[in-house]
């Protein structure tokens, strides 16, 4: 048989396959989440995330600092704030010495190297588990807004090198990178979940952080998963806003989204592979049913390849181990 072109060629080597590959993952593609919890020396397994752990400030800079050994550059906080501190104003998101603030400063000071991203969204605070302040029923945009600009500029002073409102709400991007000028942070970015849906994935972080909508759904802020031209329309706004980097999430039911950001805008692109995302893997491996360590590196290098510049995923670790092995 003559073939002018055999494709095949390129891929019947180990070595030739790793010479033409068009995408490879590497520790600086990874922001790793992490869950704070108060207390001493204590770490829960949360339930939902076998082998991903809530743990007090104390452990966790201990993380930070052998996640910094692997390689690890970037971390993402979040906090379980007590049920006592809870309410409908969200004000312990920006109490000086409240968990997160305490957590900024400790990591900082254990590792000033690591890039310290903070979550911005009132839901871990809110008595009703929403994003934002609740008046008759609705989520309120303005004021919360306002609540979350209190809340960047108290992780700008903690000393947070990017803050990162996962809210949704409109116009929160412009107040936030005004606050923060206005207060001389000029230093400080602003990662911004530009695309985020309303999505059942995230089940289980609603789990760790304990921090579930106590009524109705967030299908007012977070997008229709139905809707792509969306997902521009607000990363666009984003960008113009002031957004350094800009996020779409969850990443694997999106990942078309994700490839349509990243070829339209000029900032970096990130991408959340979730909770839910993290949860599907773990179970099918506990069943026999995947190949877990296949499945982590075959889904993180889809969500690079779908054109993701970086990606906060609870497999950070596990997927620097499989690439140094
Ligand atoms: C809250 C927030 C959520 C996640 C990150 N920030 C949950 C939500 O919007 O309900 C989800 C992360 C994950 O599922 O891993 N603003």
């Amino acid at each position: 048989m003559y073939l002018q072109k055999r494709n095949r060629i390129l891929r019947q080597s180990p070595a030739i396959r790793s010479l033409v590959a068009e995408t490879t993952l590497t520790p600086n593609d990874f922001i790793v989440p992490l869950f704070i919890d108060e207390g001493k020396n204590a770490e829960t397994e949360i339930a939902s995330m076998p082998n991903y752990y809530r743990r007090s400030l104390d452990l966790t800079t201990k993380e930070v600092k052998a996640l910094w050994g692997l390689g690890l550059k970037s971390v993402l906080l979040f906090i379980k704030c007590k049920e006592e501190q809870k309410d409908n104003t969200g004000k312990e998101a920006w109490n000086k010495n409240g968990l997160m603030q305490r957590s900024i400063r400790a990591i900082k000071d254990a590792v000033p190297e690591m890039l310290v991203m903070t979550d911005v969204a009132l839901d871990p605070y809110s008595s009703f588990g929403h994003d934002g302040i609740v008046r008759d029923g609705e989520i309120m945009n303005d004021e919360t807004v306002e609540a979350l600009v209190q809340m960047s500029i108290s992780h700008a002073e903690a000393g947070a090198d990017f803050v990162a409102p996962s809210d949704m709400m409109d116009g929160r991007v412009c107040a936030i990178r005004k606050g923060l000028e206005e207060n001389n942070f000029t230093k400080v970015g602003i990662m911004s979940y530009s695309a985020k849906y309303a999505s059942c994935f995230y089940g289980p972080f609603r789990n760790a952080l304990d921090s579930a909508p106590g009524f109705g759904d967030k299908k007012t802020y977070q997008m229709n998963y139905a809707n792509r031209i969306e997902a521009l329309k607000e990363t666009l706004m984003d960008v113009e806003e002031g957004a350094d980097i800009v996020m779409v999430k969850p990443a694997l039911a999106y990942l078309d989204i994700i490839r349509e950001v990243k070829n339209t805008v000029q900032v970096p692109v990130s991408a959340y592979n979730i909770s839910g995302e993290y949860a599907m893997i773990k179970a099918a491996a506990k069943m026999g049913w995947i190949d877990e360590d296949k499945a982590i590196l075959e889904t993180l290098t889809s969500i690079k390849r779908a054109g993701a510049d970086l990606i906060a995923t609870y497999f950070a670790k596990d997927a620097v181990k499989l690439l140094s092995a």
